[in-house]
Parts: structure tokens; C-alpha cells; sequence
């Protein structure tokens, strides 16, 4: 359905956007991939056939520029997203502006499908920049363009992720983890691979529009549970040590300066809430799509990470 189709996905060059683009591809679409660097998106055109996938620079807040990457399209999917803040990319910018800026350019174009992805939690009135901002992007981008295909999807697992992927090279460094809030924020993971598959079902399904998703795996689990579980896929020996309030505030400060913070101080908001679906929203299930689970996946990358390995 979606063969000879253009799509314009802005963020493919992210996690979830190599698996939306890898789909795409392999469904025949014409894919235009809108991001800010497109020497690292290169990469994403061996997904295709020659000229199939095409990386095209953006940038977000020039509406000219996404309005042009948006022209004869037929689908566009906003996969941008950032969990912390650097000079000008500033949540809002992202979340909010950026956002807009694509769902106004998808009216201009007359667009028929438009898919946004924002987050599980979500909510305007969160403490969290990164939940707020989502939320307000969120309402944003429905009065621009009422048909939009809202997604939010709780944390993503697969090979590639932030998550596993960091704290199992952590594993490999230190003889500790710390666990934030006592390690007792619940999650609810979902595998990248259905995060993308509901993308693809949504444009090309018009009973999803104007409708928003919560994306779960089959399972909840704590902070705890699932660094248990990394210790365990990767072999390592780890206590894990609860860390007091005003420590984590203060080791917080300090990491947020990384170049790729492990915390900062707007994600400890973020843990204050649970991440899991709430019980009525609509789900993978109503997109067709049976959830999988997180220890059929998550060993075979983690594996690797093993002493002996
Ligand atoms: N990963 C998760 O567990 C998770 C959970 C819930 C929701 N989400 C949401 O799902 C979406 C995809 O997540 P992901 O894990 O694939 O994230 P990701 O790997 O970090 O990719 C995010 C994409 O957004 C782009 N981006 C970031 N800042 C930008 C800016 N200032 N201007 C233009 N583009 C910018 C990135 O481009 P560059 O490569 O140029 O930086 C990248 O293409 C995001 O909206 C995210 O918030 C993710």
C-alpha cells in the first residue's frame, strides 16, 4: 500500500526512526529523510533501493525549509524528540515549535497522513520539562492538524536503545548502580520494532486518525526490576545502592554537563510519575500488533556485555 508513496520522516536518522525508514524501504515508499546532519544519515540509504531513501537537511525552525521537504508528500512522520536540553535545542524548540511547524507545513501540502510521536506521560501539568513540552506539543500539533495520529511510547528497548545499551556499559565500568526514587518507578517497555510497526499500521489505516495511542509492552517492571535484569543479561556482579534524594539531585547537576547525560535533573521529575499505559487508552492491540517481550529481546544484545563473551 505504501509502494511509490512519498514519505517525509523528520528524526530517521534516530532509534526508532532506522526501524520507521528500514519499514518504509522495505514496503516500497519513497522516503525522504528531514534531519539536521545528513552526513550521519547517509548510512540510512542502504535501506533501499538506489535513491529510495533520500536524507535532506532541516532545520526545524526554518518553516520554509520544512514546508519544502513536505511538498508531494503523501505521509509525514515526526519522529523528533530529545531527553535533555543543549543550546538552542531546547525541549520547547523541539517539542513544541518544531512540532508545529511540521503539522502547519503538513495543512500547506494537504498531507493525508500525518503520524506525530510523543511520550508515554505526557501531561502538561508535569514538573518534568520533557513531559510538558511533549504535552503541549501534543495539542499543538491537533489544532493545526485535527487528523493527526498521536503515538506515545513508554521507554523503547532494542538493539541500538539508550537504556539497556548504557546501563550495560556502565555494568562493564562500575561495581555499583544507583537506584533514583528508591528504583521503585514502574515502566512499561516496548520493543522498538512494534514502536515502528504501529507507525506504518497508522498511515496506512484512517481509522487512526485524530486518535492517540499509548504504546506498553506485555509487562511492568520497576527501575529495580529492570537493573536486575541487566545485571543478570550481562553477567556482571553489581550492587544495587538506593540513592538518597539530595544525592541524586546533586549527582544530577553534575551529569547533566555530559555530552550525553546519563541523568539530569528534569528526568529524576520524570521519575516521580509511573510510565505505563492507563487502563482505557488504546493500544498496540488495536493496531493489530502483539507486543513483544522484553526477554526475548533484550539478551540478545546484551550478551555480548558478558566477561567471558
Ligand atoms: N527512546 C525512548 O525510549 C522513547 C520513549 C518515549 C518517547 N520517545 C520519543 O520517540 C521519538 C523517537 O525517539 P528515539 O529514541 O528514536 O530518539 P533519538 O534516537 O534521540 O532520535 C531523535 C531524533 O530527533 C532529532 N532531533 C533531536 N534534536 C533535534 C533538533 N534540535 N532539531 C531537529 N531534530 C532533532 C535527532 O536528530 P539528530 O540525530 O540530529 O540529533 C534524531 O533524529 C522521540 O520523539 C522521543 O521523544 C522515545
Amino acid at each position: 500500500m505504501m509502494k511509490n508513496k512519498i514519505v517525509t520522516v523528520f528524526g530517521g536518522n534516530g532509534f526508532l526512526g532506522r526501524s520507521v525508514v528500514q519499514r518504509l524501504a522495505q514496503q516500497g515508499a519513497r522516503v525522504r529523510v528531514a534531519v539536521r546532519d545528513t552526513d550521519k544519515a547517509n548510512r540510512l540509504r542502504v535501506s533501499g533501493d538506489v535513491g529510495q531513501v533520500v536524507p535532506l537537511q532541516v532545520c526545524l525552525r526554518d518553516q520554509q525549509a520544512v514546508e519544502s521537504v513536505c511538498h508531494g508528500a503523501h505521509s509525514v512522520i515526526n519522529l523528533t524528540g530529545r531527553l535533555y536540553e543543549k543550546r538552542q535545542a531546547t525541549f520547547n524548540a523541539v517539542h513544541v515549535e518544531g512540532a508545529h511547524n511540521i503539522a502547519k507545513a503538513c495543512v500547506k501540502h494537504k498531507v493525508q497522513h500525518f503520524v506525530h510521536i510523543s511520550a508515554l506521560g505526557a501531561d502538561p501539568k508535569s514538573r518534568s520539562k520533557y513531559a510538558k513540552t511533549k504535552a503541549l506539543g501534543e495539542k499543538k500539533v491537533q489544532k493545526a492538524f485535527p487528523n493527526v495520529t498521536i503515538l506515545r511510547p513508554s521507554l523503547m528497548f532494542g538493539a541500538g536503545d539508550r537504556f539497556f545499551g548504557r546501563f550495560a556499559d556502565l555494568a562493564t565500568l562500575l561495581p555499583f548502580f544507583t537506584l533514583f526514587k528508591g528504583g521503585r518507578t514502574k515502566f512499561q517497555p516496548v520493543y522498538v520494532g512494534d514502536v515502528a510497526q504501529a507507525v506504518l499500521y497508522a498511515l496506512q489505516d484512517k481509522k487512526t486518525q485524530g486518535k492517540i495511542y499509548e504504546l506498553g509492552g506485555p509487562k511492568i517492571y520497576t527501575f529495580k526490576d529492570l537493573m536486575t535484569l541487566i545485571i543478570h543479561y550481562t553477567g556482571r556482579q553489581k550492587m544495587l545502592i538506593p540513592l538518597p534524594s539530595f544525592m541524586a539531585t546533586l549527582m544530577a547537576k553534575v551529569l547533566q554537563f555530559m555530552p550525553e547525560p546519563l541523568i539530569t535533573p528534569d528526568q529524576l521529575k520524570l521519575l516521580e510519575h509511573d510510565n505505563v499505559v492507563t487502563q482505557k487508552a488504546k493500544g498496540l492491540k488495536d493496531l493489530g500488533i502483539n507486543a513483544a517481550h522484553l526477554e526475548a529481546i533484550v539478551p540478545t544484545y546484551l550478551s555480548c556485555y558478558k566477561p567471558h563473551f
